[in-house]
């Protein structure tokens, strides 16, 4: 009951921001959560409370990630998780710039052609549900890490409000249940996730609260015992049992081994201003600066706002840096990824000479050895600080709610990120992304993602923090994010609200959201030859701006970030103070 009150105060409070930042909206969008001293914007509403409560306790923006990364795994089932992994990107107040790495990893005993059935073909739901489509999770050793070198409040601290939603639970509203609902078949089919997530075996209704008292065990564990506390001790051993009851790969030595990397963002210039984002094992960084590297020799803002010129142009930068990606990268243990090539701004320019201005590129033409290319659901969330710490998080079981299996006795839902990986080369995967020899399946090796958690600054200083789920084509959404703010002067609601289209090289087709395209540009697209598809399950942008709700606009009185939750899903929440 009082956590009804709260949520609803709290609301009326976002809405007296958002309707004093009104009186200087403009378009269509509502105007962005304007606030003075820090901003969170996560996909639910509890998890971005927990995060602006600890900024206003003297926090900094990691640790803010840390509480929102605990807190989603319970109030966002579907995507946050302790039983997933991620990437979480960093800039530091005093301009240091940083990556952690907390992918999942393939078990020891993971082999190139274990989803091969011995026709040759793919068996198909073996790498996306149960126990052998899950991956070695990273989430709890890359949220230590980020709290160990970065964060400054204590572990307990930053858990307790997790572990208080999970013990006492939490009242669902109606974006919790809808995400429920889409899973309830696979629930009722793992016992482990049927006792948590169905109420005595139907689905939850609004109003009725999820407990997770399992779940509230593993993470008091966690705040006694850091990372041991998932994976050694009776939680790993809880997960290495339900593996192996399951048919799983995962063994002790698979959790014992499982350490973040702390890796060199990928970084590259775009008009003036420095983009910063996931270096592999995601391709997200590549592909991200690989587009804008493209782009920026067109004259995007001269062309016009989704003129069929411009989306000409910009679905054309897609197809070839998706080829790029399916063909050349994986992780980087592995495979030598042509970073240097694929970064540089000759390679752009050579790129641009083979795009012809008024036709369609044709994708199964496009491919390795044919030049300039030589012979590869998850939640995200943003945060700035007081001081300008800005953090891009984004996280995943990859399928909502990952393999659909909860290891038992620990309420932790484990992922399908094996089904990442190429499982036969040509084959595409849940994405639909036909991937090559680069990002093949090897024991203790991490699959190729698409997360691109994302910085842009100017002069050094954060400008615009974004990111979101969606799969291959979270790269697509952050640069239209990119593209909106930068060459269309969008403000950040605008940005995020936008209508969207992907590309993404094979299907050589371009998926297009309602109201991305007038009748007459989409003619004049298909008369240059695109071939346009329906809209895909819609991405969930969290994105900040700093200084002004757009870039170099004025400020709405002394505030300095400016939020905006994505209205494509219906339980996200930007709120500063
Ligand atoms: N699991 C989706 C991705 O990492 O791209």
């Amino acid at each position: 009951m009082q956590t009804i009150q709260w949520t609803k105060l709290l609301r009326l409070g976002v809405a007296a921001v958002v309707a004093c930042a009104g009186l200087h909206a403009r378009a269509a969008s509502q105007a962005p959560v304007a606030a003075e001293n820090g901003m969170v914007v996560s996909a639910q509403h509890l998890a971005t409370q927990i995060g602006v409560n600890v900024l206003k306790r003297g926090g900094n923006a990691i640790d803010a990630a840390v509480a929102v990364g605990y807190a989603l795994a319970v109030v966002y089932p579907a995507a946050g998780n302790l039983g997933g992994g991620g990437f979480m990107t960093v800039q530091l107040a005093d301009g240091r710039k940083t990556f952690l790495d907390f992918r999942e990893k393939a078990p020891l005993a993971a082999r190139a052609d274990m989803y091969v059935g011995k026709d040759g073909k793919v068996v198909p739901g073996l790498s996306t549900v149960g126990h052998l489509a899950v991956a070695v999770p990273g989430t709890v050793s890359g949220l230590e890490r980020a709290r160990e070198q970065y964060g400054t409040m204590k572990r307990g601290a930053l858990l307790a409000p997790a572990i208080a939603l999970a013990e006492r639970g939490f009242v669902l509203e109606q974006g919790d249940v809808d995400m429920l609902a889409t899973a309830t078949a696979a629930f009722a089919a793992d016992p482990a996730s049927a006792a948590i997530f169905l109420n005595k075996g139907a689905p939850f209704a609004v109003g009725q609260k999820l407990v997770q008292k399992d779940l509230a065990r593993t993470l008091k564990a966690i705040a006694r015992h850091g990372s041991d506390g998932f994976y050694r001790g009776p939680v790993g051993n809880a997960i290495v049992v339900s593996s192996q009851t399951g048919r799983g790969l995962i063994t002790q030595q698979d959790l014992d081994d499982y350490r973040t990397r702390e890796l060199l963002p990928i970084e590259c210039s775009y008009r003036g201003f420095r983009v910063i984002s996931a270096p592999p094992p995601s391709s997200g960084g590549v592909v991200l600066c690989e587009m804008l590297n493209i782009l920026e020799g067109y004259p995007l803002k001269e062309l016009g706002y989704r003129s069929a010129q411009g989306v000409h142009y910009q679905i054309e930068a897609m197809r070839h840096a998706y080829v790029d990606r399916n063909n050349y990268l994986g992780d980087p243990d592995f495979v030598k990824n042509p970073l240097d090539r694929l970064l540089d701004k000759g390679y752009a320019a050579k790129i641009r000479g083979v795009i012809d201005p008024q036709k369609a590129g044709v994708s199964s033409d496009i491919k390795p050895g044919v030049a300039p290319h030589e012979g590869s659901n998850t939640t995200h969330y943003s945060i700035i600080d007081q001081w300008g710490n800005a953090v891009a998080v984004t996280y995943t079981l990859n399928d909502w709610f990952g393999a659909k299996v909860t290891a038992a006795g620990t309420g932790v839902l484990l992922n399908n990120e094996m089904d990442d990986f190429t499982s036969l080369v040509g084959v595409p995967n849940m994405y639909g992304l036909v991937q090559g020899e680069a990002n093949a399946i090897a024991p203790g090796k991490r699959p190729l993602s698409s997360m691109s958690p994302t910085i842009v600054t100017k002069d050094g200083q954060p400008v615009l923090v974004l990111g979101t789920p969606g799969g291959s084509r979270i790269v697509t959404a952050v640069l239209h994010g990119i593209l909106n703010v930068v060459d269309y002067g969008m403000n950040v609601q605008e940005a995020v609200d936008a209508p969207r289209f992907h590309q993404q090289w094979l299907p050589d087709v371009t998926n297009v959201e309602v109201f991305a395209l007038s009748p007459d540009t989409r003619k004049i697209l298909v008369d240059m030859g695109h071939k346009l598809g329906d809209p895909q399950p819609a991405n969930h942008v969290a994105a900040i701006i700093v200084g002004a709700p757009s870039l170099g606009g004025k400020p709405v009185g002394s505030n300095r970030f400016y939020g905006a939750n994505d209205p494509r899903r219906n339980t996200g929440l930007a709120l500063g103070y």
